[in-house]
């Protein structure tokens, strides 16, 4: 790429990049790698003409929850690939280093700028403790 001066790369993180997930802890810290690797390679690539990108999506209606084995999220608050892959390839053409698809998913994510990180973290554990239900430990579930 550097030779032809061209070349797109969009690697697939997730809104989970933004913040510790309590209950997928090795999937947040990948997708937190993921956006911090890309950003990087985004601004060491640029004089060279490459766009390196980070996609961030939220609930996207895709297999994912089914191969995970966990429930599929409410449809109100998903997008469908279709639209998220609009969202890509309209930031990749402006150079974006990343973009989080979905304006409820922008900001979910970056509302956690403004406050504690062990508060962002205790609340994504209540929700995804629900959801996973996660063996009892000391009695407390
Ligand atoms: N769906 C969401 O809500 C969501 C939200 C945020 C981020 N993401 C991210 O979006 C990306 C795509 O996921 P998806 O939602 O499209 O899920 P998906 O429908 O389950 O698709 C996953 C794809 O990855 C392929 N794959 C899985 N393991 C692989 C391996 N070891 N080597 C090569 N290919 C492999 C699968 O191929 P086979 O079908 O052949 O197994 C499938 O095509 C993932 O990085 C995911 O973390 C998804």
């Amino acid at each position: 790429m550097r030779g032809r001066r061209a070349g797109s790369i969009i690697n697939v993180a997730s809104t989970a990049s933004f913040q510790p997930v309590p209950f997928m802890a090795t999937y947040a810290a990948t997708k937190a790698f993921a956006l911090s690797f890309s950003e990087a390679l985004w601004e060491e690539n640029r004089a060279w003409g490459i766009r390196v990108m980070a996609l961030c999506p939220g609930s996207t209606e895709t297999n994912f929850f089914k191969v995970a084995g966990v429930d599929t999220p409410p449809s109100n608050i998903s997008q469908t690939p279709e639209a998220v892959v609009e969202t890509a390839l309209a930031a990749l053409a402006r150079g974006k280093g990343h973009v989080i698809s979905g304006w409820g998913n922008f900001l979910m994510a970056e509302a956690g700028r403004f406050v504690p990180r062990a508060l962002v973290t205790r609340i994504a554990g209540m929700i995804l403790r629900k959801r996973y239900k996660p063996t009892e430990v000391n009695g407390k579930s």
